[in-house]
């Protein structure tokens, strides 16, 4: 289902690596492909592929396998479901779809005793989740922190190494193909939140309200938020972050200040990278490309290769049963990178230090303040807080200085930390 850019890099894979599927006694037949507009020119090697857009005239045919990447909620959600209530297995690579719908799904799959599988809609060229969900020791985390929309990341990193402003890195992204015309969903972190929620279906400790989690997006990072971030010993770096318990989960989206010791602060461009915390196997890194036709098509393609060898082998389909929705997600108290912009009089950074302190919260270092187009610009690292209260402090400063604020999370090279229990930051470089 869908023969778009995915879906015809399927096919080109599939037709490339049939002496590898033959050597394990597979044949990778494409019996039809449901499209939008059959008129539509496609790459030569879906010359001999059927296809209709019509859903009765393809879901009047039986198939081992459907493959769903057409992407979105509706119609995938209605066709997927109708193959899995048949009893076929479905492999999709549609985050969208498993955010909004993950449980439902792969509670029909186990009722009705089938399979789906959903590898490429995270970290799509690292085979991670198929690979845990085989090893129940390994794949009991209580915690992630990763870097999983490569198009935030490139932009923060062309911002970073070249000093490119956001909209320039932005339109880069557009020239080379990695950011859509319409670039909301990877820079509003949307994205990437649908990413962590399928994660958190997959390894969180129960079915997860995801109404809770805190989402910010990359358009308010500056070039001297990332120079200072340097200066200050880190990297900014768009991160999704979780930790829980049995009832909680502490989770969020958005950029933040890594320290240079942080697996994550050499992830560059469009490369993607996830650290759990395995309870038993201690911290798990995993890296590689998130998104691109052929390393999907690739991850898909083992997808219906394991199906296909499970039904072999005989093997009964055990879908985990999904979790019924019992935790609670909020935001996690961490340190926090603050930019201070004063456009009349300077700010004083004793100022900000007793300020903060009134509202109870620590400084731990201080940038030198530098001057920009008129302005003097400050940025602090401060202790650990709650977002409001750090707000509220803030808001406090803004009353009483001429001044802007941004803010974004600091995080340090343990993170993720235990729910409740985040280490102190520490930084080793000085300025
Ligand atoms: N692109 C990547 O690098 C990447 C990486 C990881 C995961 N994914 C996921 O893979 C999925 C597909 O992405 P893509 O880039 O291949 O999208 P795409 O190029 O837009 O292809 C979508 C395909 O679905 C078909 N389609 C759309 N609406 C349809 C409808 N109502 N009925 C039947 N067919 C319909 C389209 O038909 P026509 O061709 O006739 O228009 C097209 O063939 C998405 O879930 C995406 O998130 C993509």
């Amino acid at each position: 289902m869908g023969l778009g850019h995915v879906g015809q890099a399927v096919v080109g894979a599939g037709s490339s690596a049939r002496g590898v599927l033959r050597g394990r006694g597979l044949e990778l037949r494409i019996d039809q492909a449901l499209v939008r507009d059959v008129t539509r020119r496609r790459h030569p090697v879906c010359r001999d592929i059927p296809l209709t857009n019509d859903p009765e005239i393809f879901f009047s045919r039986e198939y081992d396998i459907v493959i769903e990447v057409i992407g979105g909620v509706e119609p995938a959600r209605s066709f997927v479901a109708r193959a899995l209530e048949r009893g076929t297995a479905v492999v999709t690579a549609n985050k969208s779809l498993m955010a909004a719908y993950g449980p439902e799904l792969r509670a029909l799959a186990a009722r009705r005793g089938t399979i789906l599988r959903y590898e490429a809609s995270v970290l799509a060229a690292v085979p991670f989740l198929g690979a845990l969900g085989r090893r129940p020791l390994a794949s009991s985390i209580d915690g992630l922190c990763g870097i999983i929309n490569g198009t935030s990341n490139f932009i923060l990193s062309s911002m970073e190494g070249r000093g490119e402003s956001y909209a320039d890195a932005l339109r880069k992204a557009q020239a080379l193909g990695l950011a859509e015309p319409d670039p909301a969903n990877d820079v509003l972190g949307l994205d990437a939140a649908q990413k962590l929620i399928v994660l958190l279906q997959e390894l969180g400790p129960s079915g997860f309200d995801p109404a809770h989690l805190e989402i910010t997006g990359i358009e308010d990072v500056a070039i001297e938020d990332l120079e200072q971030a340097r200066a200050l010993g880190g990297v900014i770096k768009p991160v999704v972050s979780a930790a829980w318990d049995a009832r909680r989960i502490e989770a969020f989206v958005g950029p933040a200040f890594l320290p240079r010791s942080h697996p994550l602060a050499r992830i560059r461009g469009v490369v993607n990278g996830l650290c759990l915390r395995g309870r038993l196997a201690g911290d798990l890194f995993y890296s590689g490309a998130g998104a691109g036709p052929d390393v999907t098509a690739a991850t898909i393609l083992d997808d219906v290769v394991e199906i296909a060898e499970q039904r072999q082998a005989g093997a009964v389909a055990r879908p985990s049963a999904p979790n019924p929705v019992v935790a609670r997600c909020r935001p996690p108290q961490t340190a926090w990178f603050v930019r201070v912009t004063a456009s009349i009089d300077p700010v004083d950074p004793d100022d900000v230090a007793a300020l903060l302190r009134l509202h109870g919260i620590g400084l731990r270092r201080v940038s030198r303040a530098r001057r920009s187009r008129g302005s003097q610009i400050l940025h602090v690292l401060t202790g650990r807080s709650a977002r409001p209260r750090l707000e509220r402090a803030l808001a406090d400063l803004r009353s009483t200085k001429a001044c802007r604020t941004f803010h974004a999370r600091a995080l340090d090279d343990r993170h993720p930390a235990r729910v409740g229990r985040a280490a102190p930051i520490e930084i080793a470089a000085s300025n």
